[in-house]
């Protein structure tokens, strides 16, 4: 199994994988069929859909697992500047390791590296999102280091039409 970052032939393989993932925490927590939801909505979740993917292929700090040409996980992060009290701030936005191929190390080592090369360019700290009830990711987090305290985060959908500002 190799760890490396993603090339552009890895898009379509990444793309299934984290969908597939993302799919599998919406089963979890809305009423909603998958199938149900509009598509073009679908088309912009995750780091690895089409507006958002440049910004994690280029910043050297997304990486992807390989086993025989598969692509078995994948991490994506880019580097915040100016905030949280900090200048460069490791922003860790998704990351996903194939069912078959969970509780194997590869979460772990994806996560490392991603630490590891924000560190190498200049990140005080890292953040990661993580949902509360996602057991194993806050493990894996904690595994690593990682703490998490009592900050939650407060969103506000700027595109809702009913929004009175
Ligand atoms: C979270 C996830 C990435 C972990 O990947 P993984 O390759 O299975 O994790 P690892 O094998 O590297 O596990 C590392 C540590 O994480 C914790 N962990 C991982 N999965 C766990 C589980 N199902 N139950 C309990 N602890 C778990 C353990 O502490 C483990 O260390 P250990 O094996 O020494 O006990 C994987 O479960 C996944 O893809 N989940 C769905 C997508 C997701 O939730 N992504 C995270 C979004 S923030």
């Amino acid at each position: 199994m190799e760890i490396r970052p993603p090339k552009i032939r890895d898009i379509e393989k990444v793309r299934e994988l984290e969908l597939s993932c993302i799919k599998e925490y919406f089963a979890e927590t809305i009423e909603n069929r998958w199938e149900d939801l509009p598509k073009e909505w679908k088309d912009n979740l995750g780091a690895s859909s089409r507006n958002h993917l440049k910004a994690y292929l280029d910043g050297g700090l997304s990486f992807v697992a390989e086993e025989d040409g598969e692509i078995i996980g994948f991490i994506f992060a880019q580097m915040l500047h100016h905030i949280c009290d900090e200048d460069n701030l490791l922003w860790i936005e998704n990351m996903g390791v194939h069912p078959y191929f969970r509780r194997n190390e590869i979460g772990y080592r994806l996560l490392r590296e991603c630490v590891r090369a924000g560190r190498e360019q200049g990140a005080a700290v890292a953040h990661s999102m993580i949902q509360e009830d996602n057991a194993p990711s806050i493990l894996l987090h904690k595994k690593l280091g990682f703490f998490m305290d009592r900050r939650q985060v407060a969103l506000l959908d700027l595109r809702d039409p009913k929004l009175r500002l």
